[in-house]
């Protein structure tokens, strides 16, 4: 079998077709959606993700603000940027660029923010309403995820899901959401005694490890499908996912690629989620 490419650019490209069209409605009744991204300090990676978020705003209508903080910046005086945004009624999300740099605080960053902008979805209180399954703001990446296989026509319901990682913001809300969808999750980490049997057995596998081909092609199931949420560089400048694709292809139905798959759908989300918030702030759900 070889594996049918999920295409993140083009499904990420008509989500944002389509909240560019909410956006011009939310407009034309008073209400311009605004997001806020606070960057500190000069980390090359983090400075092309923000730009990437601020052009994605630009393109669909969204109103928002780049904040560049220095590397030198306080706990206090990032905290103090938060308080101020968290009562402008003109900015509906707020979004501080991770990491930050060592001397800064991300969890209490994270709880700073009000869960009413918290776009990214990692305060605690929108994880804890995603637990018991109310409606919340998800994590940008596991949603982007949720929506590749909703629209690649994978019904989760009754499926062996294998999830690869347990980071607070992917790997562990992409277990609840796949949850909520009534597929049966098992969770693999780094003390896992026997990732390939677990990865073997399920029907959908979600890597989200950060380390580069590390999941084996030949561990795949036939017919399997395959979420790649890993972007790592490697020596020789080549991006590659946590799973090894030319081989994960020739046995999975349908894979993702890196880059192109999961990576386009995380921004489409930030600004779906920036859009639900104004909506609710402005009573225009
Ligand atoms: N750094 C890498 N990805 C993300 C993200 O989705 N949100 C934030 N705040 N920082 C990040």
């Amino acid at each position: 079998m070889t594996a049918r490419i999920i295409d993140g650019k083009a499904i990420s490209a008509k989500r944002r077709e389509q909240i560019a069209a909410r956006v011009a409605e939310m407009v034309a009744k008073g209400k311009r959606p605004g997001l806020v991204v606070v960057i500190v300090g000069e980390d090359p990676a983090s400075q092309v993700y923000v730009r990437n978020k601020v052009k994605a705003c630009a393109e669909t209508g969204i109103y928002s603000e780049k904040i560049e903080m220095p590397e030198t910046t306080t706990q206090e005086e990032l905290l103090a940027v938060v308080h101020e945004l968290n009562g402008r009624d003109d900015i509906d999300g707020i979004l501080v660029q991770f990491p930050l740099p060592g001397h800064l605080d991300e969890d209490a960053v994270i709880e700073a923010i009000v869960p009413e902008k918290d776009v990214d979805g990692f305060h605690p209180e929108s994880i804890g309403r995603l637990v018991v399954g109310k409606d919340t703001f998800v994590s940008c990446t596991p949603a982007g995820v949720m929506v590749l296989l909703e629209e690649s026509g994978v019904d989760l319901s009754g499926k062996e899901v294998c999830v690869v990682g347990r980071s607070n913001n992917v790997g562990k809300p992409a277990a609840l959401l796949c949850l909520a969808q009534n597929a049966t999750v098992t969770m693999c980490h780094s003390r896992t005694r026997d990732l390939p049997g677990h990865v073997g057995a399920a029907d959908v596998v979600i890597a989200a490890v950060g380390r580069p081909e590390m999941i084996k092609g030949d561990w795949i199931k036939e017919g399997a499908v395959v979420i790649d949420i890993g972007i790592n560089r490697l020596d020789d400048g080549r991006l590659v996912g946590d799973v090894e694709f030319e081989t994960a292809k020739q046995r999975a139905s349908a894979i993702t690629p890196v880059p192109g798959g999961v990576g386009p759908m995380t921004i489409a989300m930030l600004l779906e989620n920036t859009v639900m918030s104004a909506a609710r702030s402005a009573g225009l759900e």
